[in-house]
């Protein structure tokens, strides 16, 4: 891994308790601060100010009509951001947060338009990581009612999954005021399970660690297919690539990258790049091999697509979306 490689943007790789109030000030001023999540790393504004919210949408190059998630330190802050909120979108917030789970919700006068992209819905989570923790609950003390955070890469790019990714993503488009917190690697590793809650049932609208499965058992309820189009920049065609051209095939010829579970065995010639034992281990570590690929100038990353109903549908929608190229 490389030293990071800063132009702007102050590393703090210490995050006490009293670093994070200092982070929390430094949002509360209207700055920006990058934050670790167990899902990805997230770059937060203060949800509530619009410049810094603007900030958000510069450094990253994102059009800005694409809504941001709100992140919170306690699931009882939902019901500032929204009031409507249906019982089972209770029972999800109790069965899964703090965790990888974002839920869209009819939004209260507190999002404004700079933060739904002007839709009359609002993005909420409760992320499970102490140190984003730590800051929120900080910035809470002070006021603050939620940090507004999209993931910490330029727009279409693969999200980071660490606090040098971060920096090797945005460092340029950051300015000296603000943070790069370093929290180690994120734990799961892809970004959170979207579910639309503005109807009689719930709706995946991004898939993540958190399962169809585990979402029909938590409500009692079946999965809705249907509903109006609603707008995700995760959902475009083509978003989390590399440099390198993703292809989904296991028989990678000489010079191409790979990405397998370690089961599968390595072509002669094939630059191995992860070989993680399960499907949640391949979620943790694929945004990474990928990183690595542009950093070998790799043309070609082949990448076998792991099977099943769990993380993998994650992992494979990520894939096919990174598959279509930048
Ligand atoms: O795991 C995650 O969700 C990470 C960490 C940092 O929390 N965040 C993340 O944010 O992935 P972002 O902005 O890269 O992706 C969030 C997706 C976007 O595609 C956005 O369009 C969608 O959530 N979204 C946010 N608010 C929405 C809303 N009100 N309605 C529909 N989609 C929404
Ligand atoms: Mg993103």
């Amino acid at each position: 891994m490389s030293e990071p490689n800063i132009t702007s943007g102050q590393f703090i790789s210490n995050c006490t308790a009293d670093a994070m109030d200092r982070a929390a000030e430094v949002l509360k001023s209207g700055a920006l601060v990058a934050f670790p999540t167990e899902t990805v790393y997230g770059l937060g504004a203060d949800a509530t100010n619009a410049d810094a919210v603007a900030r958000i949408y510069e450094a990253k190059g994102r059009p800005a009509d694409h809504p941001l998630i709100v992140h919170l330190a306690d699931m009882q802050d939902i019901a500032e951001w929204s009031d409507d909120i249906p019982d089972y979108a209770i029972a999800l917030a109790r069965d899964f947060w703090p965790g990888p789970m974002t839920l869209i919700l009819k939004r209260s006068a507190l999002a404004k338009d700079f933060i739904t992209g002007g839709q009359d819905t609002v993005g909420l989570r409760v992320p499970n990581h102490s140190i984003a923790l730590a800051l929120l609950s900080s910035f809470k003390k002070i006021g603050g009612k939620g940090v507004a955070a999209p993931s910490a890469n330029r727009f279409g790019h693969v999200s980071p999954t660490t606090a040098v990714a971060v920096s090797d993503e945005l460092s340029q488009y950051l300015l000296d005021s603000d943070l790069i917190l370093d929290g180690g690697p994120s734990a799961v590793g892809v970004e959170s399970t979207i579910i639309d809650c503005t109807s009689d049932a719930p709706r995946i609208l991004r898939p993540g660690a958190i399962t169809a499965e585990q979402i029909s058992q938590s409500t009692g309820l079946h999965l809705s297919n249907s509903g109006d189009e609603i707008r995700v920049s995760g959902a475009l065609e083509n978003h989390y690539s590399p440099e390198a051209k993703v292809v989904l095939d296991i028989q990678p010829q000489t010079g191409d990258g790979f990405i397998a579970l370690a089961e599968i065995e390595t072509p002669a010639g094939v630059i191995r790049l992860a070989s993680p034992k399960n499907n949640e281990e391949f979620a943790r570590i694929l945004y990474a091999a990928l990183r690595s690929a542009d950093q070998q100038s790799l043309t070609r990353v082949l990448v076998a697509q792991p099977q099943g109903s769990d993380i993998s549908v994650a992992i494979r929608d990520r894939l096919l979306r990174a598959s279509r190229g930048r």
